[in-house]
């Protein structure tokens, strides 16, 4: 295959960046989007050229590194796909792709796609931890958690904080990531001690980051590629609710 790569590079956070355009030949189908970026790379290095520079870690779709807005949709739109797990069989020979980090203010860009997503971490932070007594590993079944419950905890633990669902939304709100996290801790009767001030903390943080709010227009759960679904932000919406009636 051959293709046509629409890059956007960046020097770095007050660089105001370009789209420049590079052919990338003699390509596999079955190679993935990133090896592809690699085989790109390895011709700018041999010109002479400064690479591109991308994130990337596991390569198997779990942990939410890649980051990449691929002809216009975060992680490329195939459904419940990472970057990273995106071949080039679902391109024709021949297209033209373009290719830019996630854009919202609270992901400055470092250099060309590799964004700072350091905010995130840092309202995982303020959610705290787990109030548990320790000691001995307790047994299995010494606290009960309805199977719905369960199931529902770890749907949202699914969540990777790849934050494709910023870089869709027109807000660039996080709350779809927020929310799964508030909810997989605060579903299970481990974390149910400290939902109140664990969602209050957490939603006060991403707003402080500069993040939107969220106008449920569905772009973050179209993206996502772990499917994590818009009815955890009603659900962190009420629980959020409760917490201030509490005054946390
Ligand atoms: S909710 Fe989905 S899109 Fe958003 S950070 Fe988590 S995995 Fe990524
Ligand atoms: S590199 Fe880990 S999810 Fe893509």
């Amino acid at each position: 295959m051959n293709l046509t790569l629409r890059v956007w590079r960046q020097t770095n956070a007050i660089d105001p960046g370009r789209f420049l355009t590079y052919q990338a030949t003699n390509l596999i189908p079955d190679m993935s989007f990133l090896e592809m970026l690699d085989v790109m790379n390895e011709l700018l290095i041999a010109r002479g050229e400064e690479p591109i520079a991308f994130d990337s870690d596991c390569r198997e779709g779990i942990c939410g590194t890649c980051s990449l807005v691929i002809n216009g949709v975060p992680h490329g739109g195939q459904k419940g796909t990472t970057a990273c797990q995106l071949h080039l069989r679902h391109f024709k020979d021949g297209d033209t792709i373009t290719i830019e980090p996630w854009r919202a203010k609270a992901f400055p860009v470092i250099k060309d796609l590799v964004v700072d997503r350091n905010a995130f971490d840092r309202i995982i932070q303020s959610g705290g931890f787990v109030s548990v007594s320790t000691g001995g590993v307790p047994d299995a079944n010494a606290i009960p958690v309805p199977k719905q419950d369960a199931d529902r905890s770890m749907d949202a633990a699914q969540c990777i904080g790849c934050g494709a669902c910023v870089a869709a939304c027109k807000n660039a709100s996080a709350m779809l990531f927020v929310a799964a996290k508030v909810s997989h801790l605060g579903l299970l009767p481990q974390g149910r001690v400290d939902k109140e001030r664990r969602v209050a903390n957490m939603v006060k943080a991403m707003d402080a980051e500069g993040f939107g709010n969220c106008t449920v227009t569905g772009s973050c759960e179209a993206v996502c590629p772990k499917d994590i679904s818009l009815s955890f932000i009603a659900r962190m919406n009420r629980e959020y609710a409760i917490a201030l009636l509490k005054g946390k």
